[in-house]
């Protein structure tokens, strides 16, 4: 069975479609996608069905990154499908675990950037209202974050 990660932003349509796409491309270059599958959703409702931002996949085909993927509302049982569930800010968190009360599944649910260990921040910034540059350092971001929950899935999977 593949390890299941699924990032989670607001609109599906910004970070989390990058996070994925990010993921998805260091794991083929890692050769295990037989071993590790990546899905992304928002906690909001607003752009279900949308293709990624053109800015934000601008700035990922800068990078070399191909976003893919229509937004979805995360939901209940993505708690039980995903083995790790990663938030890219702290309102996210919060929104995923008002659909967990009882704390059965809070341990899979992980800050993105408690992964990232070249930047300081804490939280992908939200870059839908800003500029280019915004855009650019949320790939940036997660280019770092990315590379780190590689390394903790590949160990804590002993997938090597
Ligand atoms: P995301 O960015 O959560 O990274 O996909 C946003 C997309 C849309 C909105 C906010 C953030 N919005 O307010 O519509």
């Amino acid at each position: 069975m593949p390890c299941k990660l699924l990032f989670v932003c607001l609109g599906n349509i910004c970070r989390s479609p990058s996070a994925e796409n990010i993921m998805n491309h260091l794991i083929e270059q890692a050769d295990l996608s037989e071993s590790i599958v990546c899905d992304s959703a928002g906690t909001s409702s607003y752009h279900i069905g949308s293709a990624p931002d053109r800015r934000m996949s601008a700035a990922a085909k800068s990078k070399g990154i191909i976003l893919k993927g229509q937004a979805r509302q995360f939901q209940r049982s993505d708690l039980e499908t995903f083995d790790l569930i990663l938030a890219m800010d702290r309102d996210n968190y919060q929104n995923i675990l008002f659909l967990d009360p009882q704390g059965k599944y809070q341990d899979k649910v992980k800050l993105m950037c408690d992964f990232a260990s070249h930047h300081r921040e804490r939280e992908v910034p939200d870059p839908y209202y800003g500029g280019t540059e915004g855009f650019n350092q949320v790939i940036d971001l997660l280019l770092d974050a990315c590379e780190g929950l590689l390394q903790k899935v590949v160990r804590t999977y002993d997938l090597r």
